[in-house]
């Protein structure tokens, strides 16, 4: 019998523990759940310092410290576990989006894994990962409700009609928030990773320069984002007044930014809550870490009587819990892969 004959007649357990491996990006995560909701164990071996002086992550750097810091980070999240391989019932993994190199390294670590076990592989979008992140956050969280996905590769507000079936109401038509952030981040001489950065320095200024309003005559969807205009516009401005011997407030610049950037995050999230009559807002992604999001969406859902979701900060960046939380609803659903899974550089928002 081949492995995945094998596992595909393995019956499915209860309360599971589930290994969550993330390599999309620059970050080397690895967790281990329990039941989709506990966190067992999580670590984090980030290469982000390593891609700081070239301005952004570069993808070679990014696969080569994933190979290297792998193992030590599965060695320790069962150490911490206090578990052995053989007490993981299945191994979930990130098979994209993300850079395929880097993808490749968890694929192909997470199959060994799976192949030496005999436990079922279970192949994680990242986006829906991002998503599963409130279910840690709040235990007793279950759909439907709105999230909004704020992240580095992507911008939407979703709505999680059940576990599996996201309705997607808009995104982003073609920069993502956090792609925006990390630009506006260098033209203010901040250096990477920009989102948390930006935010630092926006909290000594004002929201004092006038920023387009997004997508005002656009004729696509009500819940679609444009960050490519907000991101032109502020490099036009420092530019502009660079070039005429002004002084630029980089501090309002980033205020100014953020306000924009967030703002209409929000509104739309409260709009479709509205429209589908969702009595809850969660947050998933990195730019949900940010401080002015968190607060702006704190007052906004306790003056309009939603429940708000907030992942900690750990938790909306990229980090294996969250593939964890959903390699479980895969696994009950017993998506499994063969030992042919590969990366994918982009997966469907769906
Ligand atoms: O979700 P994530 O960790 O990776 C992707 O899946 O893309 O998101 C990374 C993005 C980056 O663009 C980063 O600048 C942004 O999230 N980010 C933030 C903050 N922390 C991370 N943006 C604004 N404020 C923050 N505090
Ligand atoms: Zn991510």
């Amino acid at each position: 019998m081949t492995y995945f004959d094998k596992v595909l007649n393995t019956p499915l357990v209860e309360n599971p523990i589930i290994m969550g491996i993330e390599t999309s990006c620059d970050e080397t995560a690895v967790a281990i759940i329990k039941n989709g909701r506990e966190i067992l164990a999580d670590e984090i071996i980030s290469s982000a310092t390593e891609h700081a002086r070239f301005g952004g992550v570069v993808p070679e750097i990014a696969s080569r410290t994933h190979t290297t810091a792998i193992l030590t980070a599965t060695q320790r999240a069962l150490k911490s576990a206090n578990l052995t391989l053989n007490d993981v019932d299945a191994f979930a993994v990130t098979e994209g989006a993300g850079l395929l190199g880097a993808l490749l390294v968890g694929v192909s670590f997470a199959k060994s894994l799976a192949f030496a076990t005999n436990k079922p592989l279970v192949p994680v979008s990242h986006i829906r990962g991002h998503i599963a992140a409130s279910y840690l956050a709040d235990k007793s969280l279950e759909p439907p409700f709105i999230t909004i996905l704020a992240s580095g590769g992507h911008t939407a507000i979703i709505a999680v009609d059940d576990y599996y079936n996201l309705n997607v109401l808009g995104s982003t038509i073609d920069d993502a928030v956090g792609e925006a952030f990390d630009k506006v981040a260098r033209v203010l001489g901040l250096s990477y990773p920009g989102g948390p950065n930006v935010e630092r320095l926006a909290k000594q200024g004002q929201n004092s320069v006038i920023l387009p309003k997004m997508l005002k005559n656009y004729e696509g969807g009500e819940y679609d984002f444009s960050y490519s205009g907000l991101k032109t516009a502020v490099i036009n401005y420092v530019h502009t007044q660079e070039s005429k011997g002004a002084e630029v407030n980089k501090a309002d610049v980033a205020a100014s930014f953020q306000h924009a950037a967030v703002d209409v995050l929000i509104d739309k999230a409260f709009k479709a809550a509205e429209k589908c009559g969702y009595k809850t807002i969660a947050v998933s992604g990195g730019v949900g870490a940010n401080g002015y999001l968190r607060d702006t969406l704190t007052v906004r859902a306790n003056n309009a009587g939603i429940k708000l979701v907030l992942p900690e900060k750990r938790y909306c960046t990229d980090n294996g819990a969250m593939i964890g939380a959903e390699g479980y609803l895969q696994y009950k659903r017993r998506n499994f892969a063969d030992l042919t899974l590969n990366a994918k550089a982009v997966v469907p928002l769906k």
